[in-house]
């Protein structure tokens, strides 16, 4: 590829050309660039013919003198010694960027750069058509911008996470040219840049991708302060914020509508902490309440602030000792504006700043467990947001439900003893030293029979009668006929006392009996549950049922007499072990019949009963219907007389006696039998006195 012609020959080949052909073009206008910054010319080529790789030429024309070789892709002699220098310093370089296009770097640009480039292309073209060059002008202003840090009113050396901070920086240009400042405030943590808010160059305002929302909140801004200074201001500091804060400053020039940045100044304003707060919220370890009281928990915060922080306050609850389990059930909560969430069983309170209580009445059993306070800190947003600062949980609270269970004792009396049969029996079962608890409590009443025995083992128990919670009497197997019967009796005579009567003892009733007084104590859902059981000693109720013993002794006062005469017996009764014993009386006559081997005849003649009503029995002699009477004459003695004695009434005269004991009312129950010793009538035939009754002598002769 060679030259197709001199340059002036091209030149003159280019004024000529008035069609469409090849294009170069560099940027319109001029461009303005600062002493010491970079200057940058792109220049491309279009609508060739040939390769389409071009070549291109840049020279330079100083004003009042002429164009001078710069640099060339394709002649390495091109340059002119002026420039061969800073191209091998690399201070001026040729890029290509494409086939069709360049750029012409000048670092550090020179006053002395000020002037006109120039871009041209040798044709590779079939004919010479279009233009082959271009030429853009170059203007190179003196340093005239001035960025500097602070001064810095604002951080102190560190800040807490919600305070506000504010910095500043200052920046003006004394550019002979009108020029425009743009301004970026950006923040480094680490490798990692983020942008916050920028001024640019025609007065917008623009945030950071990541601040808009603060931004528009108004919690990030940015004010011109005096005539050269820029505040950036946070007025509620995050975490986030903490890094490096700089200050980028570019100055702008405005060239036939368009804007280019002329140069870039940037400072490191300052480096921003953001103190984590801390926080702790403490509660008390172990804690005991007694079962039916209040338990009160403490949640006591310590923080290292005491600016505008609100904290939000929830007590946990769970089984285990362990709150990051799924479960722990909420209590109460206390809110941003210190609304009090709770259940009708818990209050939480505070009583200042920093305690909170957690008040829970009237506790159970289901209450013990462990008890968390987690405390949230919080600093006010705009728009009555907020955000969170600071958080903490507890240890856990582990809280023992101890159960007071009410102490007493149980005494079992008995009142009235029987000694006999059909006495009646009463038992007193009395609860004492009662040690009365918190939770109200209710006493019911069970009692037990069991029997004596005289082996060692133990008879078991059985049930005569339980008390239910609600004071419902449920008869046990023993007593449930006789209950009914009014024979068994319960009563609660006392809120503390029970008693028991048997109104007719019988002797199958002998045993030893007990109480057993129980406790209930009522529940939240006012259900009784009985939580205790005291037992009374037992009581024996027995009596020795000796044989009752009955006595009865006949006598005759006068004892000789003949027929015709009266016959006296009086019989006196003694009589053990019955009680109250009233008598009835019959007198019988045993008599021979005649033969010794046939059996002697017994008689009854006369009775009288218990209620002393006397009745003539197998007494059947007509004549002397009045001839025999009985009678009472004490309540232990009884007298039989038979008047005019015949030969006949020979025998063996005896009282029959019947012990009878007064049962309930106006019954009798028989106690006892018993016969006398025999008085005997025998008439002797002694001479002319006639018959002589002597009873000393049997009649059966002698
Ligand atoms: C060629 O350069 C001009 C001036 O710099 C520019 O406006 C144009 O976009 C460029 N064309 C291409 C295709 O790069
Ligand atoms: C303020 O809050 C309302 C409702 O919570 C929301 O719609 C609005 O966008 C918020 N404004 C700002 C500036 O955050
Ligand atoms: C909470 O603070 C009060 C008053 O300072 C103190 O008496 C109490 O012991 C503290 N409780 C706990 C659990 O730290
Ligand atoms: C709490 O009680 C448990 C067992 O009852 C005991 O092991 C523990 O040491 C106690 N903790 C405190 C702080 O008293
Ligand atoms: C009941 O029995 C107890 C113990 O046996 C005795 O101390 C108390 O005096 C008795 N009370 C009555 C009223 O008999
Ligand atoms: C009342 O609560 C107890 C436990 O405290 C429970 O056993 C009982 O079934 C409950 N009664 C009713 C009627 O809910
Ligand atoms: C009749 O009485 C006599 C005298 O008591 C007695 O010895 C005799 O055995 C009795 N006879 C009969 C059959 O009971
Ligand atoms: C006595 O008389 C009654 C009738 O009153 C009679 O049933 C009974 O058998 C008689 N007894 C004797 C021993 O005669």
């Amino acid at each position: 590829m060679g030259r197709l012609a001199p340059r002036p020959l091209l030149l003159a080949l280019l004024s000529l050309a008035l069609c469409r052909g090849r294009v170069v073009r560099v940027p319109a206008g001029s461009l303005v660039r600062v002493v010491g910054t970079e200057l940058v010319i792109p220049c491309n080529v279009s609508d060739y013919d040939g390769p389409s790789e071009q070549n291109f030429d840049w020279s330079f024309l100083a004003s009042g003198s002429s164009f001078v070789e710069l640099a060339s892709t394709w002649e390495v002699g091109f340059p002119a010694q002026l420039y061969r220098e800073r191209l091998q310093r690399g201070d001026i370089v040729l890029r290509r960027t494409a086939n069709d296009a360049v750029e012409l770097h000048i670092k550090n640009v020179q006053p002395s750069d000020q002037g006109h480039y120039k871009c041209s292309t040798p044709s590779t073209d079939a004919t010479v058509q279009g233009n082959y060059e271009d030429t853009v002008q170059v203007k190179v202003l003196p340093d005239a911008l001035r960025v500097a840090a602070g001064p810095q009113p604002s951080p102190g050396p560190s800040l807490r996470e919600g305070e506000p901070f504010e910095l500043r920086c200052s920046a003006s240009t004394a550019s002979p040219l009108h020029t425009h400042l743009a301004l970026l405030w950006e923040v480094w943590r680490g490798p990692a840049r983020r942008s916050i808010l920028s001024l640019t160059h025609e007065g917008r305002l623009r945030p950071g991708p990541s601040y808009e929302q603060r931004y528009r909140s108004g919690d990030v801004r940015l004010d011109t302060v005096g005539s050269d200074g820029y505040r950036l201001s946070v007025s509620r500091a995050l975490a986030s914020d903490q890094g490096s804060y700089r200050c980028i400053v570019s100055e702008w020039i405005g060239e036939q509508g368009n804007w280019q940045e002329i140069q870039e100044k940037a400072v490191d304003v300052a480096t921003v902490v953001i103190q984590p707060t801390v926080l702790r919220a403490a509660v008390a370890r172990n804690v005991s309440v007694a079962e039916g009281k209040e338990l009160d928990l403490t949640c006591n915060i310590t923080m290292d602030r005491a600016d505008d922080v609100r904290p939000t306050v929830t007590w946990y609850f769970s089984r285990t000792p362990d709150s990051t389990l799924p479960g722990p059930r909420v209590l109460a909560r206390l809110d941003h504006d210190s609304l009090v969430h709770n259940s009708p069983h818990m209050a939480l309170s505070h009583v200042d700043a920093r305690s909170y209580h957690l008040l829970v009445r009237d506790v159970s059993k289901e209450n013990a467990g462990y008890y968390f306070c987690h405390v949230v800190l919080w600093t006010p947003g705009h728009n009555r947001s907020w955000h969170k600062v600071a958080e903490a949980m507890s240890a856990p609270a582990a809280v023992a439900v101890t159960w007071r269970e009410p102490d007493y004792q149980v005494y079992l009396n008995a009142s009235k003893v029987p000694e006999f049969s059909d006495d009646l029996t009463e038992l007193e079962c009395r609860i004492v030293d009662v040690e009365s608890t918190e939770a109200s409590v209710r006493f019911t009443v069970s009692w037990y029979y069991r029997v004596i025995r005289r082996s060692d083992d133990v008879a078991a128990s059985e049930l005569l009668a339980v008390m239910n919670g609600d004071w419902t009497l449920k008869y046990g197997e023993r007593s449930k006929q006789r209950a009914q019967d009014g024979d068994f009796i319960f009563s609660k005579e006392r809120t503390d006392t029970f008693n028991f009567r048997i109104q007719r003892t019988t002797e199958e009733d002998r045993g030893n009996y007990y109480c057993v007084v129980s406790a209930w104590t009522k529940q939240r859902n006012n259900s009784w549950v009985k939580s205790k059981d005291v037992f009374s000693k037992p009581v024996s109720i027995f009596w020795a049922s000796e044989d009752s013993v009955l006595v009865v002794k006949a006598r005759q006062p006068k004892p000789f007499f003949a027929a015709g005469n009266t016959f006296e017996m009086t019989c006196k009764v003694s009589s053990k072990n019955i009680k109250s014993p009233r008598y009835s009386v019959l007198i019988m006559a045993e008599k021979p019949v005649g033969d010794l081997s046939s059996p002697n005849e017994t008689k009854y003649i006369i009775s009288l009963d218990q209620d002393s009503v006397v009745k003539l029995e197998n007494w059947t002699d007509a004549s002397r219907v009045d001839g025999v009477v009985l009678e009472k004459v004490q309540e232990d003695e009884f007298r039989y007389r038979m008047y005019q004695t015949q030969v006949s009434d020979a025998g063996l005269y005896r009282c029959m006696v019947t012990a009878w004991s007064p049962v309930r009312g106006s019954l009798w129950r028989e106690a006892a039998t018993s016969l006398s010793n025999p008085i005997e009538i025998d008439f002797q035939t002694s001479g002319e006195q006639g018959t002589v009754l002597n009873p000393r002598l049997s009649w059966k002769g002698p």
